[in-house]
């Protein structure tokens, strides 16, 4: 049975199933699921796709055929836009992230355009479409139209599919307007590239076409100012209908989106993100790109996820850490790594040792012979969790847990080292990738009808994605040099969310929320229990709620509430989003 689930695009939906094993078995359960579930016969194809490759956006006019997609393996970021003009959407784009762990599909009904960029090593994609008669009524967008700006992952190292027919969004939706891309292949035979004509060329045929509309049709092949490496010939540029460069967003009638968070500026320092895996490090990764080159350096590139493929690390071996930061010569070191497993902690206190307390420490020295400064990342299980005060910068740490203990040891070698820094001590952070407990609950109430919370064990959920983004922004004043404004603003802060609540009340409005986004819902509601009476085996402070104040006063920060931003990111969540800069809005 699949489940479906709306999207900010008209008509667009989520599949949800079950996942069913090797990617073979999966293809063919998801495609006979397809069927019976929305009729055929139809069209069934898996596709493989190597990182960096797009596929440029195609979709079937009205009255054409619907299609669904599932990634088998590896991940994609899928790109849905609306070309229909008469939908209370039009001109909006949404992206969707698709792996084989979060075995989502999508439902993409006619005139509705999708085009998809692998960012795994590899990816393999199952598509299904009913079957029409008649002639295919196919059309292309273009990946690049400058009016949509779609927030690609990355500019594509593999162009797949954009033929030369490809139209803008405004084309598509004005039938009547002249057909470029017609123009460009009958009337130009000699133009090698789809995309661009030299200027002669132009020239000759405009000299030939001086009276019709032709003259229109080249002018918006050159008034995209955004592309053109050419300069206007003298006669284009006086021509009707040229009214200098379009940029995007300009055209009447069509949304622009923001650019997006993800585009790298211009400035160069080279950001090394060790432990882009995990659920805070691949948050860091992506608004990092706005201040420099980020870098990703994590033990498993397939954990990664994003481009360009990380350096390796193992961060258990000092050796593997240096040789990593010595390669990068990096400007800033973001330590996102962490035996964060509190029970393996406890059981391998060796691992813990060597992971929280002794790489942070080698991190900092190695930051020290680069010349780098360094952020890292502290937890609020570092205090014993007595009373019910929110804990302060200034309120003296005494951990229960091999945890608490050895990210206390790492924090402190950091700020004896004397490298400029920012530390950072959070906690119950959630994303919408990765394992954490914010999913798992998601998951869980769908089909389980009982759960046992504490409710005597209070914090501040706080979401990885609002976190990095606030690290991004702070930083972002300090983007000339990095390493003098660690020096001069850094130090060790407590941020979180606003606002605490007992783990009871988060799983609570983690159903409200679920519930308000149509998941049907099978629990009603969490039975509590005292944190002692749960079966779990390592001892855990029980008020951990942070005091953020402090860093909110310094920087002007509005915080916020911890309901609202997990709102917002279980919305994500079921959307699966992963661009921050239209979501958020
Ligand atoms: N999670 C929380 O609630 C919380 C609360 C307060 C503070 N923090 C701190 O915030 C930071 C990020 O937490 P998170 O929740 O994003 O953690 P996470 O999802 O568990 O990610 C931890 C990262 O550390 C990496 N790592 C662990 N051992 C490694 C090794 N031997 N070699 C290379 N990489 C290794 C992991 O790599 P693999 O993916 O290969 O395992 C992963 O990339 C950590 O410093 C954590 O202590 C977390």
């Amino acid at each position: 049975m699949i489940h479906t689930l709306p999207t900010r695009i008209s008509g667009v939906e989520i599949l949800r199933s079950q996942a069913t094993g090797t990617s073979s078995k999966e293809a063919s359960a998801w495609f006979s699921a397809i069927s019976q579930q929305f009729g055929g016969p139809r069209r069934e194809r898996v596709v493989c796709t190597r990182a960096g490759q797009l596929t440029a956006p195609s979709y079937y006019r009205l009255g054409g055929t619907d299609r669904t997609l599932r990634c088998l393996s590896g991940e994609m970021v899928v790109v849905v836009i609306d070309t229909r003009h008469d939908s209370p959407t039009f001109a909006q784009w949404h992206s969707f992230l698709l792996s084989s762990d979060n075995a989502r599909g999508l439902w993409i009904p006619a005139g509705v355009a999708v085009g998809w960029q692998t960012v795994s090593p590899r990816a393999q994609l199952a598509f299904s479409q009913r079957l029409c008669q008649g002639r295919s009524q196919q059309g292309w967008l273009r990946w690049d139209d400058p009016q949509l700006a779609i927030g690609w992952p990355s500019i594509p190292q593999d162009l797949l599919e954009q033929p030369a027919t490809a139209l803008d969004l405004e084309e598509i939706a004005n039938p009547d307007l002249p057909c470029l891309a017609q123009v460009r292949r009958t009337k130009v035979p000699q133009a090698k590239c789809s995309v661009w004509y030299p200027a002669a060329a132009i020239r000759r045929t405009l000299h030939r076409q001086e009276k019709t509309r032709t003259q229109i049709q080249f002018a918006k092949v050159q008034v995209d100012a955004s592309r053109t490496p050419l300069q206007l010939p003298n006669e284009l540029s006086n021509a009707p209908g040229v009214v200098g460069a379009r940029q995007p967003g300009a055209a009447a009638g069509i949304t622009s989106r923001a650019t997006s968070a993800m585009e790298p500026t211009t400035a160069k320092d080279v950001i090394l993100v060790i432990g882009s895996s995990g659920q805070l490090g691949h948050d860091l990764c992506r608004y990092l790109r706005q201040l420099g080159t980020v870098v990703g350096a994590c033990r498993d590139p397939e954990k990664h996820g994003l481009l360009p493929v990380p350096t390796f690390v193992d961060i258990s071996r000092p050796a593997s850490i240096r040789t990593a930061i010595r390669k990068v010569r990096p400007k800033l070191i973001v330590n996102a790594t962490g035996l964060t497993n509190v029970d393996r902690a406890e059981k391998d206190p060796r691992i813990a040792q060597l992971v929280n307390a002794a790489a942070p420490a080698i991190m900092a020295e190695e930051a020290r012979e680069v010349g780098a400064g360094m952020i890292h990342f502290c937890t609020d299980m570092v205090f014993d969790g007595s009373g019910e005060r929110p804990w302060n910068e200034r309120d003296r740490p005494n951990p229960l847990n091999q945890y608490g203990r050895t990210k206390l040891l790492g924090t402190e070698a950091i700020r004896a080292s004397g490298v400029p820094h920012l530390i950072l001590r959070t906690g119950w952070l959630y994303s919408t990738h990765g394992e954490n407990y914010v999913k798992s609950i998601v998951d869980l109430c769908t089909y389980r009808s009982s759960i046992t919370l504490a409710s005597d064990h209070f914090g501040s959920p706080t979401s990885t994605d609002w976190l990095a983004r606030t690290l991004t922004e702070l930083l972002s004043s300090g983007t000339n040099d990095l390493v003098g404004w660690l020096a001069q603003f850094g130090g060790l802060y407590h941020l979180s969310n606003l606002g605490f609540a007992s783990r009871v009340e988060v799983g609570d409005q983690i159903i409200a929320t679920c519930k308000q986004l149509t998941l049907p819902v099978v629990l009603q509601k969490f039975h509590s229990a005292k944190q002692a009476e749960l079966p779990t085996p390592t001892p855990c402070p029980l008020n951990c709620r942070l005091d953020s104040s402090a860093i909110a006063v310094k920087f002007g920060m509005t915080l916020p509430r911890w309901q609202a931003e997990l709102n917002l990111q279980i919305a994500k969540l079921l959307d699966s989003s992963i661009l921050p800069a239209q979501s958020v809005a």
